[in-house]
This record gives C-alpha cells, sequence and structure tokens, in this order.
C-alpha cells in the first residue's frame, strides 16, 4: 500500500495554522518561553534531551502542527514504511535501511520473507572481515599487515562512512582510513601519495558499481597498485559493497571480499548496511554494531512514541513551520564538537536529496515550499565565520545546536568553555540586547553622546532568533546512531506532511546524462549542439588541451 496522496496545504488544520500564525507571528520567543507549558517543549529520552522551548512556538501553534501530522497520516505512513510496503513508489521500492540494523529480536517481512537472518548473517561477514583485518590474518599480497583503508564511493557510499568516520575517531583501531570520492583525478592521486601499496586495502562501495567517480577512481587505483605489486595483487587488496556481482566479478575481487548490498536500502540511508564496511575497519565491529543498536534504539522511540514526545516528529513540525509560514529557506546545524565536522555535509545529501522535490505524490507540480536548504558548521568555529548573519543579518535562520555533557578525553579542561559558548550562543539569540541596554553599556564605557549615537543601531540585537537544543550525554557510537537515526526520521515525516516522494533521487540524473556526451565530445575533439555559453567555455577548454 502507497502512502496517502494528501495535499497538506488543503487541509483543515493548513487553514487554522495560518489564521494562528497571522496571530503569533510577531510574537517574542522571551515572552513565549515564560507563558507556554514547559511541559511540552522538552523530551527526556535516553541520552537526549531535546529542549524546543527557544522558539517562535506557542501551545497553540505546538497542539496544531500536531493535528497536521495526523491528518496527514502520519501514523498510518510510519506503520508503512517499517512494515516494508512500496513506499518508494517511482522506484517500486520498499524503504528499509531501519530493517538494516534491527536487534535481531523481531521478524521484519518483505514479500513474505524474513529479512533478519540474511541481515545478521552479512553482519557476521563484516565482523569477521573486520577482525581478520585487523588481527592482522587478512594481509596484502606482500605478507605484509594492512595499515591503511581506503573507501572508493560517492555520495551515499562515502558521506555517511566519511561522517561517522570522523565522528568516531576518539574510538578507532589501528588503521588509518581515507576516503576517495571526486571524479577528480588529483583527489585520487593525493591521496595515493603517501600510500604503501603493500600495506592498503581498498574498499569499492558503489551499489550500482556503474557510478563513473567511483568506477574511474577504482580503475585508477587499480593500475597503480598493478604497476608496484602485479596482477595478482588484486585479488587481496580490494573488497567491494554492491549489489551489481557481474561487474564485481568482471573487476577481479576475491568472492569472499564481496559484501552485498539490497534495492531497499537507498544509498543516502546506507551506512548501517555493508557499506558501513569502511566504518567497521575504522573503529572496530563492536564499535559499528553499537552504532546499529544506537539507530534500532531511536527507531523504537520513532514508532511507539506519542507524537507530541517523538522527538524525530516534533522537530520536523517545527521544521515545517518555519519553512512554510514564516517562509524560512534554509535552516543551519551547530553541533558543538570537532568530531561532527563533517555532520552538516552528511545532512546536506541526507535531506535536499531526500526532500528537494516540486512534484507531489500525484505527480502534479507543487504550489508551496518543500525541502529546506541544510548548512553549518561546527561550534565555535561558526561562531567566528557566519554567526554575525544568524545574529544580525536579515534572514530568519533556525538552527539544531548539538551539544555533549561529557567530553571524550578525560585530561580535556577545556569543555566548560565549549559548553558556556553552546549555552550562551542560543539565549543571545533568543534574547537579543535591546537599544537601551547597548546605550547603558556604552554611557558605563565612557562613549561621548555623538558616539554612542552613532554606534547604538549596530550594536542593537533584535533577538527572536528559534534554537532547538540536543543535549547529548557523550559521542559514543550508539549516542550517535540513535543521532543520525533521528534526522533520517525527521526527514521521512516532512516528506510525508509535504506529500512528496523521499526516497526517489531523480535530479541527479540529467547532469550525469549530459556530462557522459560531453565527455564523448572532449574525448573526440568535436563539440556537438550546445547552448551558445557552452559551446563557447568547451571551445575554450578544447583549445586549452
Ligand atoms: O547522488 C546520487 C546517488 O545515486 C546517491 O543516491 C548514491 O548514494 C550515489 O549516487 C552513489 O551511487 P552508487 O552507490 O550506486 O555508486
Amino acid at each position: 500500500m502507497s502512502l496517502k496522496k494528501i495535499n497538506p496545504t488543503k487541509t483543515k488544520t493548513w487553514k487554522l495554522l495560518e489564521d494562528h500564525f497571522s496571530k503569533i507571528n510577531s510574537a517574542e520567543i522571551k515572552d513565549l518561553i515564560k507563558t507556554n507549558s514547559s511541559n511540552n517543549y522538552k523530551i527526556s529520552w535516553e541520552n537526549f534531551i531535546v529542549d524546543i522551548s527557544k522558539n517562535r512556538l506557542d501551545d497553540k501553534a505546538l497542539s496544531l502542527l500536531f493535528q497536521l501530522a495526523r491528518e496527514c497520516d502520519i501514523e498510518g505512513a510510519i506503520l508503512k514504511q517499517f512494515n516494508g510496503e512500496v513506499i518508494n513508489e517511482t522506484e517500486n521500492r520498499a524503504v528499509l535501511h531501519t530493517a538494516i540494523r534491527t536487534d535481531g529480536n523481531e521478524k521484519i517481512l518483505l514479500d513474505n520473507n524474513d529479512l533478519v537472518p540474511s541481515i545478521i548473517q552479512t553482519r557476521r561477514k563484516i565482523q569477521e572481515f573486520t577482525d581478520n583485518v585487523i588481527s592482522e590474518k587478512i594481509k596484502g599480497s606482500a605478507n605484509k599487515a594492512f595499515t591503511d583503508i581506503v573507501n572508493i564511493g560517492i555520495g551515499g557510499s562515502d558521506l555517511g562512512p566519511v561522517m561517522v568516520v570522523e565522528a568516531l575517531k576518539h574510538y578507532s583501531s589501528r588503521l588509518k582510513t581515507h576516503f576517495v570520492s571526486n571524479v577528480d583525478g588529483d583527489h585520487v592521486l593525493e591521496v595515493l601519495k603517501d600510500l604503501n601499496p603493500e600495506t592498503t586495502l581498498f574498499v569499492i562501495v558503489s551499489k550500482t558499481f556503474t557510478t563513473q567517480e567511483t568506477i574511474s577512481n577504482a580503475s585508477t587505483i587499480k593500475n597503480w597498485l598493478v604497476s608496484s605489486l602485479g596482477e595478482e595483487s588484486i585479488i587481496k587488496h580490494f573488497a567491494a559493497v554492491s549489489t551489481n556481482q557481474k561487474e564485481i566479478q568482471n573487476f577481479g575481487i576475491n568472492p569472499d571480499f564481496v559484501f552485498p548490498m539490497n534495492d531497499w536500502v537507498g544509498g543516502r540511508f546506507s551506512l548501517w548496511s555493508s557499506v558501513g564496511l569502511s566504518i567497521s575497519l575504522a573503529v572496530g565491529y563492536e564499535n559499528f554494531e553499537k552504532l546499529l543498536l544506537g539507530a534500532n534504539k531511536m527507531d523504537k522511540h520513532f514508532r511507539t512514541s506519542s507524537l507530541e514526545k517523538n522527538i524525530p516528529i516534533v522537530l520536523s513540525l517545527i521544521s515545517i513551520w518555519y519553512n512554510n509560514f514564516f517562509k524560512c529557506e534554509t535552516e543551519a546545524v551547530i553541533p558543538y564538537t570537532q568530531y561532527l565536522s563533517r555532520l552538516p555535509a552528511y545532512l546536506q545529501q541526507a535531506i535536499m536529496e531526500s526532500n528537494g522535490k516540486s512534484v507531489d505524490r500525484s505527480g502534479k507540480k507543487i504550489p508551496y515550499q518543500t525541502g529546506s536548504i541544510v548548512w553549518g558548521d561546527t561550534g565555535t568555529n561558526s561562531q567566528h565565520a557566519f554567526f554575525q548573519l544568524i545574529h544580525q543579518g536579515t534572514k530568519l535562520i533556525p538552527c539544531d545546536f548539538i551539544g555533549f555533557n561529557k567530553p571524550l578525553y578525560k585530561n580535556n579542561t577545556q569543555h566548560d568553555k565549549l559548553m558556556s559558548n553552546f549555552f550562551a550562543q542560543t539565549e543571545a539569540l533568543m534574547m537579543g540586547k535591546t537599544k537601551l541596554e547597548v546605550e547603558n553599556e556604552l554611557t558605563n564605557s565612557g562613549f561621548s553622546k555623538e558616539n554612542l549615537t552613532f554606534l547604538t543601531p549596530f550594536k542593537v540585537f533584535e533577538g527572536n532568533k528559534p534554537t532547538n537544543t540536543l543535549l547529548i550525554n557523550k559521542l559514543t557510537p550508539e549516542n550517535l546512531g540513535s543521532l543520525i537515526a533521528m534526522y533520517e526520521h525527521k526527514i521521512f515525516v516532512q516528506g510525508v506532511i509535504w506529500n512528496i516522494f523521499s526516497y526517489d533521487q531523480w535530479g541527479v540524473e540529467l547532469g550525469k546524462q549530459l556530462a557522459s556526451k560531453v565527455l564523448k565530445e572532449i574525448e573526440n575533439k568535436s563539440i556537438g549542439n550546445h547552448d551558445p555559453s557552452t559551446e563557447f567555455l568547451l571551445n575554450e577548454y578544447l583549445s586549452k588541451n
């Protein structure tokens, strides 16, 4: 059964939300926070505290948003996704990335087959391979232990693993992990430059095994390897994660080093599958499994909590409130840990490839806004970069602040400093600084009347900038798994309400098709029919090559 096709803007609740929005759109968070029933604005779950009280919301808006979710059949949609219904209609697929992080105590049926045994079997294969590489049982062709792993993949076959490996660096195994993604040959050569072929294991990750970037990089690497270790080294130095058995075989990969993928797991939701092989190698299988179990806990929370206490649902409704009523175009994610520096880039694919759609589930052009633009960087670096615009710019940018109670190093003496910034920024964004406060401050600092009058408007902070605060106990593999799964479910809920298909990505095809046509023209040194600008640029390029 497919997802219902409900235009959210035609629901009864949407109209009520519009009416209510017109009444409260200029209300101040600092006033709302005093009158709102605080219990509705805090969720405490496992190692997470989610505080949504610094938002331009009141109790009525919040309850209408839940009503909207119900009217758009969010509860039915969640059941359909977890039950393996074909909710990715344009690709005729079920969406079951949640199945691959099962705790093993359930049956997950797809076409009457229980998926769990094969999922566990794949996990055992990942575990055995990881243990054997780390313990030096599996070695390279020169009989030397592997010291370095290179993940070759792009999009979902890169962004998830690279983000998690960086996030869990503290838990690293003895292996060093590198990532090659871009078809830019300089990228692959830069990575290879410091590697010893005798001690490097390459993991090719490509669901299709036809992606231009990945296959080009894999071929370049294969030539590099063969030129120093000979043809017979291929079988020892490459592993592959893919659904395309034929191409894997053609590449010459050892069948024992091949890991399966399933078509019911989309690329950007696949880090939990064999795509996470590099993660397992980088941090050890036990930590990889903890990551999966953390995600599984969030899945259970998402499936069973009431809408009002359901973290992904609450966050997605707040985001819809800003996107569709306040007309915010973007939202920022600011993790207060350097380990999560790749989270914004990962979320960009997850969110924007999923919900960047302008046709609804009935195939009609959408007259309202869908997927928001997500961006961000770590605190406190971002405070010294783009926070000026968030505090005093003309745009309203809701932010998620993610912080941790505990640092990872026992001898880290700076954590209070980091966290004081974390707390202070959300307070400053909400409270701002009034004209009177600025004037008093300048008077007390001895400014002349004339200078004070000139400077005051530049130093005023309007405030009323919304934030969600996620305070997590510690950056462990388990909590990271829960955090990522939380954002995955947020994406799904928004897609359901916006009446779009979140699990396809037709928008990436056109550019790919054109690029292969252009490549042939460049190789043949004969430019075909293009618009005048492209034709000029291509001729310019050819004249220099
Ligand atoms: O960017 C488009 C996309 O199809 C992603 O969804 C996917 O993660 C990526 O390309 C890589 O595809 P593959 O794993 O088949 O190489």
